[in-house]
């Protein structure tokens, strides 16, 4: 949550860190600010609202040229979203400028002593704390901002990546982070800094990921990097793979929908080089060094947040019946506090597009301290996940930009799906015969998605049929069940319906006294093991006048005289349709919240990456 970019070097910061925030908005979007620094000092410009509101904030004023420059936009954790709050914060002498993503926990207590010591806050924020904090160390002790920041972040409890300015040295940059991701691009003469790849990849594709505890320097065209503890390190320059048009909309309205109709191809990048069914052959080079431990551990523990959590109950039906090793699905939050009994035999796999989420990470800090073996399932390449954790598999899904996730959903099935065939072999509780014959039909859910995708014109007419309404129920059993909750996170999340998802069986506990001829009820009643129990809760609610919208198997003709609108999905194999019965409920999402006038890439209140707890 917030995004930051920060630049310095030969050319004009101002449109280099606009350009960048706007990539950065899905991490948060209720104000944006810029400092920049020229012959009129170092000066903050900040504004309520979106990056184009700073963009026309700053069509106010001249000298705005700068070869350096830092800049924020905000998912407001202290302080309700205004100008004021609104980031980059000065220090009290107004020669240090600072920005900052994470939370201080200690915040109160620092301000309390800074206040006895006469210092006065513009903001309700943490971070014009943190930056006051730094100051007040610097100012008392003599000592370069530079050592001032070592020392602060000895003092401050929480989650940052910081990057500051400073007036008396205007080709200065000084960077940190604990908890809360940040990525220098090397360029020729020029270095950028970001909360992730994307405002830099244009520029350049050599980045640095710094770790926590680390504190980066960039002063005179020189990028040193040094502990907390003041021991230097070698930076480690990574080559970015990712292309610039990944991260546009390529002619589609939304990044949602553009996210969504590249599903065919995220899945197939997810299983290329990994899946060759005609050989028998599934690969996931994260599991080789750790094959034997999964095979013979007691048990599985899914941990993940949101969507990520809806792949964990998809992949708990998937090795359970592939593999028959017990599993768990935990959300992170309450996994992390709950004191779970976990020992050296648990297989614990965490979950997660962004690969930044905290209450996840922490999950595993907290797993791999009780000597499980952890593996991560991240879309985010260098993310914080996949290196706090043993080993792990990319999902490949490319950036997934849109606020509410689509291709990284299905990506992480995927990418579960083939670890619970691989298990299930190895295991033997798959027969080989068995194994080749599933091999062979999630080679063709690419093309599956790609019909489904097909549906898109009769799902937006459902859409207008229902755009007003202000609930919806969701269905669905056994494997569908999770596709259910997910189709109810989608709509509440984009269109602000109120949604709800359950098992189709648990609505008779309570659930159906919502049901009247004003309820939409969405099942997912594909031909599968419990399909005839699922007709009978369509009957039931039938019953009682709800609006039923169906997505079947193609070729179903029970549903179709029962139901007020049918959506039918090619055929697959009961565990895989998951991976096709979302599609047509992501698209109904989309379109609903398009007709309601929402903003689908970035819905209020939410952030794309959640580094707080
Ligand atoms: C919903 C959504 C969120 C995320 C959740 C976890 O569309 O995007 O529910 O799934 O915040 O995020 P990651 O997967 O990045 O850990």
């Amino acid at each position: 949550m917030c995004g930051i970019v920060a630049y310095v070097g030969q050319q004009e910061a101002l449109p280099i860190i606009i350009k960048g925030l706007k990539r950065l908005e899905y991490r948060g979007y209720d104000s944006a600010g810029i400092a920049l620094l020229n012959s009129d000092g170092l000066s903050v410009y900040k504004k309520k609202g979106k990056v184009s509101e700073l963009e026309n904030h700053l069509n106010g004023f001249s000298n705005l040229e700068s070869k350096i420059g830092i800049g924020h936009t905000r998912w407001a954790t202290h302080g309700e979203p205004n100008d004021v709050n609104a980031h980059p914060h000065y220090s009290s002498s107004e020669k240090f400028a600072m920005i900052h993503n994470g939370i201080i926990e200690n915040y109160d207590v620092l301000k309390k002593d800074l206040m006895n010591k006469g210092y006065q806050f513009q903001s309700e924020t943490d971070s014009e704390v943190f930056i006051k904090f730094i100051e007040d160390i610097y100012v008392n002790n003599h000592i370069s901002l530079e050592e001032a920041v070592r020392l602060a972040l000895h003092k401050v409890v929480g989650a940052y990546a910081i990057v500051i300015m400073n007036i008396e040295e205007p080709d200065t940059l000084i960077a940190a982070r604990k908890g809360s991701p940040l990525v220098i691009g090397v360029g020729e003469k020029e270095y950028f800094l970001a909360s992730d790849a994307t405002p830099i990849i244009e520029y350049t594709n050599q980045v640095v990921y710094l770790d926590d505890y680390e504190i980066a320097v960039i002063r005179d065209n020189k990028l040193q990097i040094k502990t907390i503890e003041n021991v230097e390190t070698n930076p480690y320059i990574n080559q970015l793979e990712m292309e610039l048009e990944a991260i546009e909309k390529g002619g589609y309205e939304h990044f949602m929908l553009k996210e969504i109709n590249e599903q065919p191809r995220s899945i197939a990048d997810c299983m290329r080089g990994r899946l060759d069914a005609k050989n028998g052959r599934l690969v996931l080079g994260g599991l080789r060094d750790y094959m034997n431990k999964f095979q013979n551990a007691d048990r599985i523990i899914i941990t993940a947040c949101g969507t990520s959590w809806h792949a964990g109950l998809v992949a708990e039906y998937l090795f359970e019946e592939f593999a028959r090793i017990p599993v768990e699905v935990e959300y992170a939050s309450e996994f992390r506090y709950r004191n779970p009994v976990i020992s050296e035999k648990d297989f614990v796999i965490a979950i997660s597009q962004s690969g930044e989420t905290a209450d996840t990470l922490a999950a595993i800090e907290l797993a791999k301290s009780k000597g499980a073996t952890i593996f991560g399932v991240c879309n985010v390449v260098g993310s914080s996940i996949p290196r706090a954790t043993h080993a792990g598999s990319y999902t490949h899904a490319g950036p997934e930009i849109g606020v509410a996730s689509t291709k990284a959903f299905t990506a992480q099935i995927s990418v579960l799906t083939m670890m619970a065939l691989k298990l299930g072999y190895q295991r033997g509780t798959l027969s080989e015969s068995r194994y080749m014959q599933l091999l062979g039909e999630l080679e063709t859910i690419p093309s599956k998605v790609e019909r489904a995708l097909k549906l898109n014109d009769k799902v937006k007419e459902i859409a207008a049929a229902y755009k007003d309404s202000r609930n919806f129920l969701y269905l669905g059993r056994g494997y569908n069940f999770p596709v259910a909750l997910e189709g109810a996170l989608k709509l509440k999340e984009i269109s602000y319906i109120h949604a709800e998802g359950y098992p189709a069986a648990e609505m008779k506990h309570g659930p159906i006294a919502l049901i009247d001829e004003e309820m939409p009820v969405v099942f997912i009643a594909t031909k599968d093991s419990s399909y005839e129990k699922v007709v009978s809760n369509i009957q039931e609610v039938k019953a009682r006048k709800g609006k039923i919208i169906a997505v079947v198997t193609e070729g179903d003709t029970t549903v179709k005289h029962m139901a007020d609108h049918v959506i039918e999905i090619p055929e697959t194999e009961e565990a895989f349709v998951p991976l096709v019965a979302v599609v047509p409920l992501q698209q109904l999402s989309y379109h609903i919240a398009v007709m309601r006038g929402c903003n689908v890439d970035q819905p209020r209140n939410l952030a794309k990456s959640v580094t707080v707890e």
